[in-house]
Parts: C-alpha cells; structure tokens; sequence
C-alpha cells in the first residue's frame, strides 16, 4: 500500500475543470448557495475554452428573422440525426436565455450599430428550417470569444466565493457503493495529496484532442474526466465521433475560426477555384464542418491540393476590408503572420482539416447527471456524479457539431447542471466521509505510476498513440484501416504496463503528471478506434468509403463503450426522440425533425 498523508475537504459540490463549463457549472452552485470547490490543473483563464475564437449560438435575431425552432432544426441535422431530441431542444431553447445572462455577466460582445450583440454567420446554421437563407446566429466578441466568456465567468465566481484549488490534478474519482463521493488530487506546486469529498461531483475536464498526432486541442486537453470515469467502470458514449475542423493551420494545427468564412472568407484549390460552390451548391464554405473537411480531403487527393506537396488548401480572406479584418477577425490575422507566415490582406492562409472536437464523451442527460445505461434502464443515473461541457456527452451534436455550439453547449448545461444541484443536493445534509480504501487505491495507481520502471518513455508511447489515431481515425476510415486502428491500439494501449517514468519527485513533476493524463487518453483513443471499427455506415464524422451511406435502421443508436486496459465492450443505447415541448405548446413539429438525406 502506497504511504502517502492526505488532507481532506468537504464540499456540497466540486467541480473538476474550470473552462467555460465548469466556471459556468461553479457560478451557478455558488449563486445557490452551495459550497462549491473548482479543482483544476490550469489556470482557469489557461482553460482551452480561452482558444475559443468564433462566438457562441443562440437564436437572438439581432440580424433578421430567427427561431429556437430553427436552431433546434440545424442542430438536429448538423447531428445527423444522432442527437438526443431533448437536450437539442433545451439547447436551443435556452440559449438566448444563457447568452443574455453572460452579457449581465459582463461579456464584452462585440455591438451593433444599435448597441446589440453583434451575431455572424457560421456554417449550417439556417432560417425556415434549412429553407431559407443562412442566418447570422453567432454572437461574438471579434474572434475571441471565448477568451472573453472565460475571463467574465472567473471573476462573478470568486465575486460568489466559489473556492478555487489552482493547479490540482485529479488522479481518481472516489466512488461509493455506486455513487460518486469525491475526487483524489495531486498538487502541482508542492506534492502534496488532496481528497475532496462532496456530495456531488461534476466533471468538465474538456475534450481529448491530444490522442491525435494534429489538433487545435491545447496540449491540455487529455480527456482526464473520461479516463476517471473509465478507470470507474462507467462507460464513454458516441466516441467514434471525432470532428475534423476544415481550417487548422496547415503544418502548425492552430485554429482559424469558422468565423474567417462567415465574414466573407472562401477556400480555393489549386486551380483557384472556389470547389466548395461544386459540393454545396447552397451553403458553399459555411456548410456543415464534417461535409467541408471531406470535400478538402476529396480535393487534395485528386491531385488539387494547394503548396509543393499538393497537401493543402488555400482559405482567402484578401478581398475583405482591412478594416473588417481588424475588427472582426484581429487574433486570427495575428496567428496567420505568427504560424503560417502570411499577411491576410495580402495572401491566403495555408489550412487543413485538424482533429478539432470530441463529440462524444461521458454520457449524461440534459441536467449534467451522468448515466450507466444498462439494458432495463438505457438512462439510469450515477448519484453523485455529473458531467458538463466537452466532456460530456448530453447527447447534442450527435454526430457532428455545428460551428458555435459549442460554447452554447458549455453555458447551457453548466447552467443546466446548477439548477439541478440546486434541487438535488441537501445544503444541510453531512459531505460523505471520506471512503479510504477507494483512496488508497486510487493513490497505489498513482504510487505505481511514479515508480514506473519500464522500457517505454511516455513521450514515446504518446506518439505511437497520436500517430496510430491520424492515420486510422481519420477524415475517411474504411474497414480496412480501422482493423489495422484496433489491433495497433490494443497493442499501444499493452504497453502502458512498460511505461518509464524516470523523475520520482512530486513537486513539478511533469514527467509523471504526463503519464497520469496519458492513462486517460489511452482508454479514448481505445473507445474511438474500436467504436468506429463497429459502425458499419457513415454518419457525420465518421464517413466509411465501405459503408458509405447512413443506415438509421441500424445504426441510429448511440455507442456505449466500457473499457478495459486494452480492450472496449461495445453495447448501444436509443437515440432519445422525444422533445420536450409538443408542437401544440410551441415545440417543434416531429414532422420537421423526422431523420431525411442531409443536403447542402
Ligand atoms: O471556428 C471556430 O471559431 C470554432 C468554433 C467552434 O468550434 O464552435
């Protein structure tokens, strides 16, 4: 047993992650009154949602005619029809209601020239129910939105005294008899151990990006709430789902946002020409991102990709107003000169499709509660236990999500998971003590990872991993590639047993704080590679050349992976198809939503 002295903490809720989901999540149990913990191993304006560039969704109509109705339709169909109807409801519905609560808040959005949030176009969001002309839907403050959102939500949390643990890493989560009672932590700084008990957890730990080779993903972003949940028996939902967005910057991975194409910008070929008036004849370069990643990917391999290779595809931005450019789109005309070299004003961007969101992730309902989906209850709840933002798997982009909501998502159900908490948790009940056995083990893994003595750096296995997922998960994955993916997985995913670890110390220790998060993002890359090696159609994200059409009578099912330390148990639950309002009390018409051939 692993001698290490912990010091404990009693909390009504703690929240692990503190980027938009989890400030949103924080704020909101402080506001009720709840003693609220924010447990994170970055500053929490370091948090990705900080890279957040474009804006955020909600049908406001400060620029013409829209409707949740309508959103809620884009977003049914930008999911291929594999989101669960409740929660895109409550997405869409809510979302107005989120963003103006942000703008009390604080957050600087850009204006109008009446002084309203400024909103622009992103790609499928629509009018008339994909009938009409696109609609301006996104609310931004210039391309740093969520570096706005983030810096507004911190500072009204410590105005609510949310109580911040500032570069903790979370090992473990404690479960008790089936419900979750605290989360295990190391601290960064010091090396000292932190148990934290509460009475409900919630996790926002943000995607995983970092199991792929290229990703605008911070190298943060490991998927440590997924891998906790994993090493606790519950399963990961939907992570076949992987979106590729259309511009990160070729060689360099960085994001340049959607936004660049809503203001104006187009992608070329080599030939100049604009290809994506052929493929979309609608929607053009603001069609859906999974639909533009593979018309690029077509492009570049019929010999039309742009650069000495032919590996990449020109995004103009040239002919739009420098004062526009200024204005609108500042941080990405920096990262273009810092990353790719290029004045906007003068040249085309050099881009690529990037591994750029997780769609799936832990699954959860529409309030934040996370679920064990078993074959009696396919919605049973984890007490104690929920899930927000990235993370989680509510389920709202289903297959693919459309540009800018996901922040919506991270307002919406932070907020969600607060009102929820606020009725589920018991201010005046006694915090869980604290399960020391379950510590205990939790710190014999982390005992064991430290004194590691294999052959294998982590740096080493993490490269394998990264290099296995973009070439076998990638844009286009045929049967073929996948099989090599799960059989190359399985063998990566054996090696962690001969992982080296060479720094002992606690304090500072990067080597062992980089294999901790490896252990989380092994389980994903697992749940990813063999949930897409299952699913014999193409749908969203995941586009197979040998099953190249959507089978919903097969496969309009959500993935269900419980995963072991080399291998994943596949089972799979029912899309939810209900709304939560009836077309009679102003819902949506099922007729509206029914599942139909996605067209641009
Ligand atoms: O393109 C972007 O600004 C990214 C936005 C998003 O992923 O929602």
């Amino acid at each position: 047993m692993a001698a290490y002295e912990y010091e404990t903490h009693d909390y009504d809720v703690v929240v692990v992650g503190a980027g938009g989901a989890g400030l949103r999540a924080t704020l909101g149990m402080a506001e009720q009154g709840l003693r609220t913990a924010c447990v994170t191993k970055v500053f929490p304006t370091r948090s990705h949602t900080v890279a957040a560039q474009g804006g955020i969704a909600a049908s406001l109509g400060n620029m013409g005619p829209d409707s949740w109705q309508w959103h809620m339709f884009d977003t049914v169909k930008g999911s291929d029809w594999l989101g669960d109807t409740d929660a895109m409801e409550y997405l869409a519905r809510e979302a107005p209601k989120a963003v103006y609560e942000l703008e009390h808040y604080g957050v600087p959005f850009s204006r109008t020239e009446e002084g309203k949030i400024y909103q622009r176009p992103f790609g499928g969001h629509t009018t008339e129910y994909g009938d009409g002309p696109p609609v301006q839907r996104t609310c931004a403050a210039a391309d740093r939105t969520g570096h706005a959102i983030l810096h507004t939500l911190y500072g009204q949390s410590l105005k609510q005294k949310a109580e911040f643990y500032i570069e903790y890493f979370a090992i473990d989560l404690v479960m008790t008899d089936g419900a979750c009672t605290g989360v295990v932590c190391w601290k960064l700084d010091d090396g000292t151990i932190h148990v934290f008990n509460a009475k409900m957890v919630v996790l926002a730990t943000g995607g995983y990006g970092r199991a792929y080779f290229s990703a605008t993903s911070a190298h943060t972003c490991t998927g440590d709430g997924n891998g906790m949940v994993a090493r606790a028996g519950l399963p990961l939902q939907d992570m076949e789902f992987v979106q590729f967005h259309p511009t990160g910057i070729f060689g360099a991975g960085c994001l340049i946002t959607e936004g660049a194409r809503g203001e104006g910008g187009y992608l070329t070929n080599s030939e100049g020409e604009r290809f994506m008036e052929r493929y979309a004849p609608n929607y053009k370069d603001l069609a859906p991102r999974d639909y533009v990643s593979r018309c690029m990917t077509m492009e570049i391999r019929e010999g039309r990709g742009v650069g000495p290779g032919k590996d990449h595809i020109h995004l103009n931005l040239s002919h739009l107003p420098p004062e526009a450019l200024h204005l609108r789109l500042p941080g990405i005309s920096e990262s273009a000169r810092i990353f790719a070299g290029v004045d906007v004003t003068k040249e085309p961007i050099p881009v690529l499709p990037t591994v750029h969101y997780n769609m799936g992730g832990i699954p959860t309902n529409y309030w934040g509660e996370v679920l064990n989906p078993t074959k009696d209850d396919p919605n049973a709840v984890v007490p104690g236990l929920m899930a927000v933002g990235e993370a989680a798997c509510a389920s709202v982009h289903g297959a693919n999500r459309l540009g800018s909501n996901s922040l919506i998502d991270l307002v919406v159900f932070g907020r969600a998971a607060a009102i929820r908490a606020g009725k589920v948790v018991d201010a005046e009940s006694a915090v869980p003590a604290t399960n020391t056995a379950e510590v205990e083990k939790a710190l014999d893994r982390f005992d064991g990872l430290r004194h590691a003595k294999g052959a294998i750096p982590t740096a080493d296995l993490r490269l394998e991993m990264q290099k296995t997922m973009q070439a076998d998960a990638a844009v286009f994955r045929t049967d073929k590639t996948l099989a090599e993916g799960v059989e190359k997985m399985t063998g990566v995913a054996a090696k962690m047993g001969d992982i080296k670890v060479t720094d002992r110390s606690l304090i500072w220790n990067s080597d062992l704080m980089e294999t901790l998060e490896l252990t989380n993002l092994m389980p994903c890359a697992l749940a990813t590679i063999f949930g897409a090696e299952a699913r014999k159609e193409s749908r969203g994200a995941h586009a197979s050349e040998d099953h190249p059409t959507r089978d919903d009578k097969k496969w309009r099912v959500h993935t269900i992976a419980r995963i072991g330390d080399t291998d994943v148990a596949l089972s799979y639950r029912p899309v939810i198809e209900t709304p939560l309002t009836s077309e009679e009390e102003g819902g949506i018409s099922l007729k509206k939503i029914a599942p139909k051939a996605r067209t641009f």
